[in-house]
């Protein structure tokens, strides 16, 4: 696309370009390079002109874009099917419209805003315009549902992977879907399905991952500010969003490859950095509430708990949440 290529060649300059090179540089028009830097502006690059030098890149956009998306994931094969959108109710649920209708594997979407953002267990996941990453990825496996109850998992591994490589910042993860910092949620992920009713094969998996970025501490609603915690509000320091949003699309594109023929390695490394394991929670389940300890994880992610009486079970992902017995965590 013509404003992907203008943004390289800004990108891969330090001082003004003029637009007569980059016209002759990418073989198009000189109106069709100003309509291009248009654009790039209305998307919030901050690009000067110069009548006789041309034009400068100044600073990056703050925006998720889909160039600038696609600028961090360089050339990788799911750089074709991003969308990014200022507002809808949920990016999964866009999402899972675009995979009925065939959209192929790696397709994405990005929201700057959700009006009904979903979480697990039928819970709403509120979303904060501008200061988070909502994100919803369509995966493809040509495989039966059983096959993929480590998914949520894996994710969620491949996730913190990603965040902990581009801020330092260490991540663990409450069972089975929430990446902590300091005991507080930075992340949640919401796996969805469609299987075919005839071959009982999946027809299509839709990944939704929530993140809290940008937000300050005094941002998140009472009833989530003990228990609530953002990147930058932990590093201290400004997140680029298109960035982690590109390396997070790397890191599940890999993931998506090898989550059923690597699943104990995966597992493993959830296991590592799973802070449930060893703890004292209480098992919510159809309104009830039991207090167990968390014992380990099997090569599903389901979670072997031990209740006061001595009997044990293990508990599938999806079926249940989990509570420390003081708190969140
Ligand atoms: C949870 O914490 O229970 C899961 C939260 C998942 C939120 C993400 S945001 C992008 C995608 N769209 C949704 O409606 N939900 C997921």
């Amino acid at each position: 696309m013509t404003k992907d290529k203008v943004l390289n060649i800004l990108k891969n300059t330090n001082y003004y370009v003029s637009g007569q090179s980059i016209a002759q540089n990418l073989q198009i028009s000189r109106t069709a390079v100003w309509k291009a830097i248009k654009s790039l502006q209305s998307d919030g690059y901050n690009i000067t002109s110069h009548s006789y030098l041309g034009y400068r890149l100044i600073e990056t956009t703050k925006n998720l874009t889909a160039q600038e998306i696609k600028y961090f994931l360089n050339n990788h094969s799911w750089s074709d099917n991003i969308i990014v959108l200022d507002s809808i109710d949920s990016t999964n649920n866009y999402a899972k419209k675009l995979a009925a209708a065939g959209a192929p594997e790696g397709t994405a979407v990005i929201a700057e805003n959700q009006t009904k953002g979903r979480g697990r267990l039928g819970r709403s996941f509120i979303s904060f315009n501008g200061k988070g990453i909502y994100l919803s990825i369509i995966l493809r496996p040509k495989v039966q549902p059983t096959s993929v109850f480590h998914l949520t998992a894996s994710v969620a591994e491949a996730v913190a992977e990603a965040i902990e490589k581009q801020t330092g910042l260490e991540c663990g993860i409450k069972w089975v879907n929430d990446l902590v910092v300091g005991k507080r949620k930075l992340a949640g992920i919401l796996t969805e399905l469609s299987v075919e009713a005839e071959s009982g094969m999946i027809n299509y998996i839709v990944i939704g991952i929530g993140i809290n970025c940008l937000q300050n501490r005094d941002d998140f609603p009472c009833e989530i500010a003990n228990f609530a915690t953002s990147i930058s509000s932990e590093t201290g320091n400004y997140l680029d969003r298109n960035e982690l949003v590109a390396s997070i699309l790397m890191n599940i594109s890999d993931m998506s490859k090898s989550f059923i023929t690597k699943r104990s390695e995966w597992m493993n490394r959830y296991k590592s950095r799973c802070i449930t394991i060893g703890q004292h929670v209480k098992v919510l389940k159809n309104n009830g509430s039991r207090d167990a300890i968390a014992l380990g994880i099997d090569d599903n992610a389901a979670l072997e708990v031990e209740y006061p009486d001595g009997s044990r079970e293990c508990i599938a992902t999806g079926e249940v949440s989990v509570r420390g017995l003081y708190g969140y965590i």
